[in-house]
């Protein structure tokens, strides 16, 4: 039963996607221009069939009409019974004629797509027109009149691109107040055009062979923000060449080849900055962009840089373009292109190996010379020492006339006494107490003879007993005790 169900679903499903939701969607016209509703829109679609002028019966109410790429050389004469018409695409068909004069009551047309057809020139018309968006790419147009434009006061976007343009009157925008999109790439300017738009904002001027940049070339557009003059022949960027107003320059794909601090000083506002892809060789300073502090981007890669000699612009001005945060994203576009030995290095890693492989060699020898010093040091410092000690050594006691007179030897003795504090009594001979409290004697035993050899040969207990016998028979050792008596004396003073 079940099985039933799932199979008899299965062969109704695409019957109802077959019949139902392409009935909603489409609706064929008599002659095979699609219409539909599309995002509140009513569309008719009449592309691509050859048409040279339009089918009877199309829907007048239509807000889109798509008639490109047919054969239209003219504009068709039911068009203008379309007055809903919002954007009305004709690209690609051979449309060569001014516009028809019902144009101006297309009160709702925004957008107009009349690229890939046959213009040679863009004339004037004597009505004000309502389009934001104008394509005119992909024609012949060489020549446009001056006031053209003054009749679009709603323009937003125009695109001139891949025309056949060589230059255009400074004044030709001055009255189109709302433009702000102007797409010139593609065409045959030799210098980059000056305007006079107090509204541009976006000028790409790309793929236009232009070699000469002037410096007073974007003073007349006070709202620009963006330049796009990539892959052109443009060898310098002019010093001092001033915008207040522009954010992005791109100049990918020209032949540049030096930056000075001029270059970008009165770029206040530069932002973007677009450099891969020129003749760059020398490792830009950090200096050139001290105008600039709102740079946030620059891409450089694409350049055969140089990282030739000590230069300190291989480490400045890496850091400076890729300490947090980055202004280049891809680091390995700062890398070297010559000499030989550093091609795929770095700049960082190429200034490390030139400079800093010096600095190594410097750090070793100043390892030594620490190392050296230390053991100077060392030297003096235990001299130092040696002298303070000695000096903080009693002198030895001069030895009086009557103890030379007793002992030739007693200033010999008296040295190794210098600890002594056993008190002794005058005159007398010292106790055996006290002459077991006495310093032995240990450099002057040769000045004992008898003594050393006594003490060699007998043992502790009889050593003890005799010496008893050699201090108060001795000379040698009155002397000594003496003298140390002095000593005593001394230090006590
Ligand atoms: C005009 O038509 C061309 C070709 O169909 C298309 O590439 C282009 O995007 C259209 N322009 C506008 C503004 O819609
Ligand atoms: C590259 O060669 C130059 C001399 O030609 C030399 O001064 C430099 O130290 C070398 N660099 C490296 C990383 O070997």
């Amino acid at each position: 039963m079940g099985l039933l169900i799932v199979s008899l679903w299965l062969w109704l499903l695409p019957a109802m996607v077959l019949s139902g939701v392409p009935r909603e969607m489409e609706e064929d016209t008599e002659d095979s221009c699609r219409s539909y509703i599309h995002e509140n829109l009513l569309y008719i679609d009449c592309s691509d069939r050859g048409l040279n002028d339009l089918p009877e019966g199309l829907d007048i109410n239509a807000q889109v009409l798509l008639l490109a790429n047919n054969n239209f050389i003219t504009y068709p004469s039911q068009l203008e019974k379309f007055t809903k018409v919002e954007i009305m695409d004709l690209s690609g068909n051979r449309l060569t004629g001014s516009l028809p004069a019902y144009y101006e009551n297309f009160k709702e047309l925004k957008i107009l797509n009349l690229s890939n057809n046959n213009y040679d020139s863009w004339l004037s018309s004597d009505y004000s027109l309502s389009i934001k968006k104008l394509d005119l790419s992909k024609n012949k147009i060489n020549g446009i009149d001056e006031d053209t434009f003054s009749k679009f006061p709603r323009l937003a976007i125009l695109d001139l691109s891949e025309n056949r343009i060589y230059d255009l009157p400074i004044g030709i925008f001055e009255k189109a107040t709302s433009l702000e999109v102007l797409i010139l790439s593609r065409n045959y300017f030799s210098e980059v055009p000056k305007f006079q738009s107090s509204s541009l904002k976006n000028l790409r001027l790309s793929s236009c062979q232009i070699t000469n940049f002037q410096v007073n070339s974007l003073s007349g557009m006070q709202s620009l923000l963006e330049i796009d003059l990539s892959i052109n022949q443009i060898e310098s960027i002019p010093d001092n060449l001033a915008s207040n107003s522009l954010q992005e320059l791109d100049l990918s794909y020209n032949e540049i080849d030096t930056l000075t601090d001029l270059t970008f000083s009165s770029l206040p506002h530069l932002a973007v900055l677009d450099l891969r892809c020129n003749e760059f060789k020398e490792v830009w300073s950090t200096s050139h962009f001290a105008s600039n502090p709102f740079l946030r981007e620059v891409h450089v890669k694409g350049n055969r840089w140089s990282c030739e000699g000590f230069n300190v612009n291989l480490l400045l001005t890496y850091e400076y373009l890729t300490k947090e945060p980055p202004k280049v994203f891809d680091k390995g576009s700062l890398i070297c292109y010559s000499p030989s030995n550093v091609t795929q290095m770095s700049w960082q890693q190429a200034y490390i190996r030139t400079w800093h492989a010096d600095e190594k060699t410097m750090s070793s020898y100043t390892f030594m010379a620490v190392i050296i010093g230390m053991i100077i040091g060392v030297i003096l410092t235990s001299f130092v020492c040696r002298f303070l000690i000695s000096s903080n050594r009693p002198n030895p006691p001069r030895p009086t006339p009557e103890t030379t007179v007793l002992n030739g030897n007693a200033t010999q003795a008296s040295t190794e006494s210098v600890v002594m504090r056993v008190p002794l009594r005058e005159d007398l001979p010292p106790t055996y107490d006290e002459a077991l409290l006495m310093p032995r004697l240990n450099s002057s035993f040769h000045s004992l003879p008898d003594f050393v050899d006594e003490d060699a040969n007998t043992d502790r207990r009889n050593r003890r007993s005799r010496s008893i016998g050699d201090l108060t028979e001795t000379r040698p050792r009155v002397g000594d005790r003496r003298s140390v008596r002095r000593t005593v004396e001394v230090r006590i003073h």
